[in-house]
């Protein structure tokens, strides 16, 4: 649905995006993750047109962003909702007209019983009906990103673009924010680009994820094959580290993902081998109500070598640190 192909892009002699490549299925929610700088809001703006790239193509449903056609690139807008970190509401317009004001610059009538049907209904959606006709100074964070939402679907787009859209919000608010764009992307088929430097967003509503850095991508793929075992930089990006481990003896680091068995393999490694190792780190993450994890244990030199293979024959995956 959404294609890109050897994107590039400068901002005179700066090289902001080099050579992206990805597609964004139709129905998914798909991150875009990475850190200040490293090109996310400029790609989003790519693909809804509100930005020129030099070379490469972009392509939703099919047909090619582009700036040179006005018109097409105005029906392709149309097709395409975007919510930003600041909300930008009006602050003279109540929350009616301000979920109604995409139809105005369409020149749509915002008063017929249609529309007054829509626009409540999505004003109901996001949960602000007994808010209708307050102005966003007396809203809440929350409240307000939820107008934004709500204007962003008043031309019943297929996409919604999302550039941090919860980076002001707090974790609980932003939970029931995200709750929100799942509801979206569930009930109405709503397609969602999520652009963030929150690890939390995207282990909470992405089902795959691109990882950005200078401009490139460095990863892509489902969150918890990101994070799980994360390649150099992601960790980096994450801060991770696996504390102050043992000098003496070997230090493995397990990892759990779904392909890992659902069997206590610690304990009964432990008694299978009769072995007696430390656990130093952990971690156990939730990832779409799915708990993914690491560990890192200490064994002994001598055991290194069978617990590697109950390792392996377990499936758990394993790296010597
Ligand atoms: N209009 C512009 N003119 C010149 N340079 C720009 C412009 N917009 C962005 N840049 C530069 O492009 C690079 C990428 O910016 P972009 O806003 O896409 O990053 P980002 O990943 O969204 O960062 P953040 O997480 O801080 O929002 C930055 O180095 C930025 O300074
Ligand atoms: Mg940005």
């Amino acid at each position: 649905m959404i294609e890109l192909r050897n994107v590039k892009k400068n901002f005179d002699d700066l090289e902001v995006l080099k050579d992206i490549s990805m597609t964004i299925c139709d129905h998914e929610i798909y991150g875009i993750i990475g850190q200040s700088g490293a090109g996310k809001s400029t790609l989003l703006r790519c693909i809804n047109g509100l930005e020129d790239y030099q070379s490469g193509e972009i392509l939703v449903n099919g047909e090619k962003v582009t700036l040179e056609d006005k018109n097409k690139l105005r029906q392709m807008q149309k097709n395409m909702g975007m919510i930003f970190q600041n909300f930008n509401l009006l602050n003279r317009l109540d929350v009616y007209d301000n979920v109604a004001l995409p139809m105005k610059f369409w020149g749509m009538k915002t008063k017929t019983p249609e529309a007054k049907k829509k626009i409540e209904g999505l004003i109901e959606l996001v949960g602000l009906s007994d808010k209708i006709h307050a102005r966003p100074r007396e809203l809440s964070g929350g409240q307000k990103q939820r107008v934004a939402i709500a204007r962003a679907l008043v031309l019943d787009p297929q996409i919604l673009l999302c550039d941090e859209a919860t980076s002001a919000l707090d974790p609980a608010i932003t939970k029931e924010i995200l709750d929100l764009l799942q509801k979206i992307n569930k009930e109405m088929g709503i397609t969602i680009v999520v652009v963030t430097h929150q690890m939390e967003v995207v282990k909470q509503i992405c089902e795959r994820v691109s990882f950005l850095k200078n401009g490139k991508v460095l990863a892509e793929g489902r969150p918890e094959e990101l994070f799980v075992k994360p390649i150099r930089e992601v960790k980096q990006f994450l801060q991770e580290e696996s504390g102050h481990l043992p000098s003496e003896g070997v230090n493995i680091q397990l990892f759990f993902t779904d392909e890992s068995s659902d069997d206590p393999v610690i304990t009964m490694m432990a008694r299978a081998l009769n072995v007696d190792f430390s656990i130093c780190w952990g971690k156990l993450e939730d990832f779409r109500s799915n708990v993914f994890g690491s560990l890192v244990i200490n064994v002994k030199e001598e055991d290194r070598e069978k617990v590697c293979a109950y390792l392996d024959e377990k499936k758990v995956l394993w790296e010597v640190l």
